[in-house]
């Protein structure tokens, strides 16, 4: 939540610095869209100047536009997921200090600005907005004139420094002074910051979309780390001014996987990318033999064997993912699977032992339910391994191991790629656990290989079949008020995610459960015309729950239900008891979700395109949830 990026480059003044924050916020719109800002430092200014606007970030370019901001070495940018005070220009960051001298943004919540704020108004401090964000430039302006008092020099990285222990809660922040305007410096605790390695120029960012168009070279920073750039050096420390270890990595996609490339919406691109996306994340972690590698995970072999009880922890999506591979692990492995919702293990005491493996699955790697939930496990003494699609981002950070996914950035809020990749990452450690305990024949290894390797075709064969089809069912329930979603085992989570997808980007009313609960209360809301999404099973080798869902789709029939089915090729059954049917090819019921959630994504898209709504951009959402 909250986009956020810094530059500081060029001694002489210019626009790069407005150019880098607005590309960059540009990338980082994802992340809050309730309003945006800039701040801007040079050399001979007496004051940062600074525009920010409510609305998109649009706005605030064409304002920008119309009145041009001066040029400038230094800048921050922000675009805004309003937590701490409503949208509005007047509460968009940046905000400055008493003095005009300093500039701060920040993405969080500070939560003791109340009593922060009360002691700076006792000295005499007024405030225009009713932001946290507010309370901390007042402040950081406050210790900047402090420090140059006490030294004659100014020092905005001691006065951020300063601050930062101050604070409670959640925060990155950044910071821009008109006296040293080749200088940016951020701070961060419990909240993103990555610095990008230019030459003679430095970049910040929430995440390296923030300027991974200009460099791929790129540090993480650690938790209470605070960081200055200037054109040709960055210094890492704590809060107290100790220098830190710091930990470079290199970018793996370039800037183009991050732009729309001609596609209506991101949403659309990146389910096109889903093939890639499993492909990817397969590529080179095992052999044809059937042999698992994961050297990346980093967790000895020996800790794997002893593990008794793997707990996922997420939300969202990434929770839906885990129920999947629940069935998969518990399967292929024989131990136990449970799967959590991140907000709720972390605050109901749960059992955890050395011995528990809990896998923290996380398209960002930065939501905070899920961060703090890992936490909680670590200090319980389990390990954690996470399974994560972004470099650079906390919660791999603060794992034990991990494994990436190789989705490519996810830029539409609703996640599409992650998740199919997200069970493909989940789906190569239970059977990597599977290996190590030797729960699995080889051979048998080998062969569910073979068929995840054969799954991005299939995906591309139901995009490529099926798409017409969707919208043409799409532009018949346009209407709909409200649908349900049905599924068993793998498709229960499956109809989860169809619904949460329909919720999400085309605000219809939706609920997904399990078809066998159909009867034990949810059939009440079927009355003539009510949609219902239904998940069919394979019907071959004689699979009980396809006649069980079958049954499913005649009750809800007789009481008037409009039924779209997804079903596997060749399944003769559906077409008598369904309305439409999506088709998907034919492979065995583990590997299905990963084919069947594609006909929900699109219906979904499809839906909110024909409303006319802002696909990429849901309200009131933003891509990387950072709060509590
Ligand atoms: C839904 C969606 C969310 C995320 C959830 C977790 O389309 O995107 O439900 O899945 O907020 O986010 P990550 O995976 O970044 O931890």
């Amino acid at each position: 939540m909250c986009g956020i990026v810094g530059y500081v480059g060029t001694r002489t003044a210019c626009g790069k610095p407005l150019e880098v924050c607005l590309q960059g916020l540009k990338r980082l719109e994802y992340r809050g869209y309730d309003s945006a800002g800039v701040a801007l430092s040079a050399p001979g200014m007496d004051h940062v100047a600074f525009r920010k606007k409510e609305g998109r970030l649009d706005n605030l370019v064409r304002s920008i536009e119309t009145d041009p901001l001066p040029l400038a070495t230094a800048g921050i940018g922000h675009t805004r997921w309003a937590t701490n005070g409503a949208p509005s220009d007047t509460n968009s960051h940046p905000h400055m200090s008493s003095d005009g001298k300093v500039g701060v943004i920040h993405n969080g919540i500070i939560e003791n600005a109340p009593a922060l704020k009360q002691q700076l108004m006792e000295d005499g401090y007024t405030f225009e907005s009713s932001t946290d964000t507010e309370v901390a430039a007042k402040l950081i302006g406050k210790v900047a004139a402090q420090i140059i008092e006490e030294t004659g020099t100014p020092d905005i990285f001691e006065a951020l420094r300063r601050v930062a222990r101050q604070l409670e809660g959640t925060f990155t922040l950044l910071a821009t002074d008109c006296r040293q305007p080749n200088v940016v410096v951020g701070a961060r605790h419990d909240s993103p910051l990555v610095v990008g390695l230019g030459d003679g120029e430095n970049f910040l960012g929430s995440d390296v979309a923030a300027f991974v168009a200009y460099t791929k070279e790129a540090l993480e920073l650690g938790q209470d780390e605070a960081v200055q750039i200037t054109p040709d050096s960055v210094t890492v420390t704590d809060f107290k001014g100790n220098a830190v270890e710091i930990r470079p990595f290199t970018v793996d996609w370039d800037a183009s996987a991050s732009e729309k490339g001609g596609w209506d919406s991101f949403m659309d691109k990146e389910i096109h990318e889903e093939p890639h996306a499993v492909a990817d994340t397969l590529l080179g972690r095992f052999d044809l033999e059937g042999r698992l590698n994961l050297d990346e995970v980093r967790i000895d072999e020996e800790i794997f064997r002893s593990i008794d009880k793997i707990i996922v922890i997420a939300c969202g999506t990434a929770a839906y993912a885990g129920m999947v591979a629940k069935y998969a692990i518990e399967h292929w492995v024989r131990i136990p699977v449970e799967v959590e919702l991140a907000h709720e293990f972390r605050y109901r005491d749960p059992i955890l032992t050395s011995r528990t493996l809990v896998v923290a699955i996380s398209q960002s790697g930065e939501t905070m339910d899920t961060l703090m939930a890992l936490r909680h496990a670590r200090e319980q003494g389990s390990r954690v391994l996470a399974i994560c699609n972004t470099q650079g981002s906390t919660i791999p950070r603060e794992s034990d191991a991990v494994l990436y996914t190789h989705a490519g950035p996810e830029i539409a809020v609703a996640s599409t790629k992650a998740f199919v990749a997200q069970i493909t990452a989940a789906y190569l450690i239970g059977l990597y656990l599977a290996q190590v305990k030797g729960a699995m024949y080889r051979d048998e290894i080998r062969g569910i290989l073979d068929e995840l390797r054969a799954m991005p075709d299939k995906i591309q064969r139901v995009i490529d079949t099926q798409s017409q089809t969707i919208e043409a069912a799409a532009t018949k329930m346009i209407n709909a008020q409200s649908f349900l979603f049905l599924g068993r085992h793998v498709g229960y989570p499956v109809a989860m995610e169809g619904a949460l997808k329909l919720k999400e980007i085309a605000y219809t009313f939706t609920e997904g459960f399990a078809a066998g609960e159909l009867k034990h209360g949810p059939i009440a809301l079927v009355d003539e015309g009510e949609p219902v999404v239904v998940i069919v099973p394979p019907a071959r080798g004689r699979n009980i729950l396809h006649s069980k869902v079958i049954s499913a789709i005649e009750e809800v029939r007789a009481r008037g239900a409009y039924t779209i089915a997804v079903a596997e090729e060749g399944d003769d059954d559906v077409r008598d008891y369904a309305d439409v049917v999506f088709w998907r090819p034919q492979c065995p019921t583990l590997m299905s979700p990963l084919v069947d959630v594609i006909p929900m994504q699109l219906f979904a898209m499809d839906m909110a395109k024909l409303k006319g709504l802002d696909v990429d951009k849901p309200r009131n959402l933003a891509k990387s949830v950072t709060v509590e």
